[in-house]
């Protein structure tokens, strides 16, 4: 279904009177009021809000090796449906993506699917063990052009492997995304520690545990002058120390994810493992601090940490649970439901799709809404509530925390390169 596409009535950004814009030869060529139809296949999307398409920075696509789980197929359509172009597949799968050979799979997979980009994250230690650096080099030389490096899922908790990989990535322009948990302070650690692990008597995973390496990481980026990227911060204390480092001048970047945006760790009372995250569910407090953060940019972006579990993964007690979320396919509505007030369009665009665009270099995304552009666009209607159903998503898992609830803004359509991916809310 390439060819030229005429989107009707569109509003760029959420932003003046609707427009028309088509879509030919990948790009964006023609945005005016009242374009001829001509040629064109033509949607009426009137009264829908034009974006850039969304990018993410941190998606577990689980592939090699947990199929059952989620594979580059299943896991690029759920991100097509939530309004994303691209996405960013990190590097814990089985064999771990810390050889050119592994990224240069999960890229060809990402590639032949269709639905959008996929980005391999290269591993920053060789099988995610935090001992030996892997082959950063060969990664970014490969035809994946990895520019993104991360043991995510892991702390690289030895200081002077991170100082090292931190000057290493310079050579090509690319960041360390740090995981940061002191694993020392979280051994055996089950949820957020304060009032409620010790109500329920859970083993608990302090906020220190993320501030200590977020303090240390900021200092060795600032010492060696490269850049850094830290994941899913999850307390006041993690914002306190970005707006800090920043303003010295350290070249930092963070995410949040939406889950951390809006849910909160009295959650873990009901022991449903969907709760079960890492970093954990932190307070309300923290969750205030964390919106703060974003709306004023201290918090760079939103990453999804999208985390595909089995059944039989999830469904287990509490502490045998595995942790993680889905979250392509609701992050957008989730984000604007918690930064409505706080964040506009031109708001969202940059936190969910220019920033995290550019963070990880990635070229032809997260680019403005004007004629010669490349057509990676999503459109949403402000108007459209939906209520979340874990059974009618793409995602192969159904481990997600907002089954039930109804979310205020919903995807309509997603364009890759000028081509549908998806149309009326569907897989085109
Ligand atoms: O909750 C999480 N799940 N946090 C991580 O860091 C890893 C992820 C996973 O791979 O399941
Ligand atoms: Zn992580």
């Amino acid at each position: 279904m390439s060819g030229s596409h005429l989107l009707q009535g569109v509003q760029l950004y959420g932003e003046g009177a609707p427009v028309d814009v088509r879509l030919d030869g990948g790009r964006i060529v023609e945005i005016a009021a009242g374009l001829p139809v001509g040629d064109s296949r033509a949607h009426d999307l009137a009264g829908c809000v034009l974006l850039p398409g969304l990018v993410d920075l941190h998606t577990h696509l689980r592939e090699p090796g947990r199929e059952d789980a989620e594979t580059v197929e299943t896991g690029t359509l759920a991100a097509a449906l939530g309004g994303f172009t691209a996405v960013h597949a990190m590097a814990n799968t089985d064999p771990v993506a810390d050889t050119a050979g592994v990224v240069e799979q999960v890229w060809r997979l990402g590639q032949e699917s269709g639905h959008c980009d996929v980005a391999p994250v290269g591993a920053v230690t060789v099988g995610l063990g935090g001992e030996q650096m892997a082959e950063l080099g060969t990664m970014a030389d490969s035809a994946a052009r990895v520019r993104v490096f991360s043991d995510d899922g892991k702390c690289v908790s030895d200081a002077s492997l991170m100082r090292r990989a931190l000057e290493y990535v310079k050579a090509f322009d690319g960041v360390i995304a740090q995981h940061a948990q002191e694993p020392r302070l979280t051994d055996g650690a089950q949820m957020n520690e304060g009032v409620v692990s010790s109500r329920l008597g859970l083993t608990g995973w302090p906020a220190v545990a993320e501030e200590a390496i977020i303090a240390r990481d900021c200092l060795l980026a600032g010492h060696v002058g490269s850049r850094l990227h830290v994941c899913h911060v999850s307390t006041a204390g993690s914002v306190e120390l970005i707006r800090w480092a920043k303003d010295r001048g350290v070249d930092v970047t963070a995410e949040v994810t939406p889950h951390h945006l809006v849910l909160t760790d009295d959650l873990a009372e009901t022991y449903d493992p969907v709760y079960k995250v890492n970093p954990p569910l932190r307070t309300a407090a923290d969750v205030e601090a964390l919106r703060a953060g974003l709306a004023d940019g201290t918090v760079d972006i939103v990453a999804t940490d999208h985390a595909p579990h089995a059944l039989e993964d999830k469904e287990a007690e509490w502490g045998a649970a595995s942790p993680g979320m889905t979250g392509l396919e609701t992050a957008l509505a989730v984000v604007v439901d918690a930064m409505g007030d706080r964040l506009d369009w031109r708001g969202i665009a940059d936190r969910l799709s220019e920033k995290p665009a550019r963070i990880g270099r990635l070229e032809g995304h997260g680019r403005p809404l004007a004629v010669g552009e490349p057509a990676n666009l999503t459109v949403v209607d402000p108007g459209r509530t939906w209520v979340v159903d874990a059974k009618q998503m793409a995602t192969r898992s159904s481990n997600t925390p907002f089954a039930g609830r109804e979310l205020p803004v919903r995807v309509v359509a997603t364009f890759l390169r000028g081509t549908p991916t998806v149309l009326d809310g569907a897989p085109a």
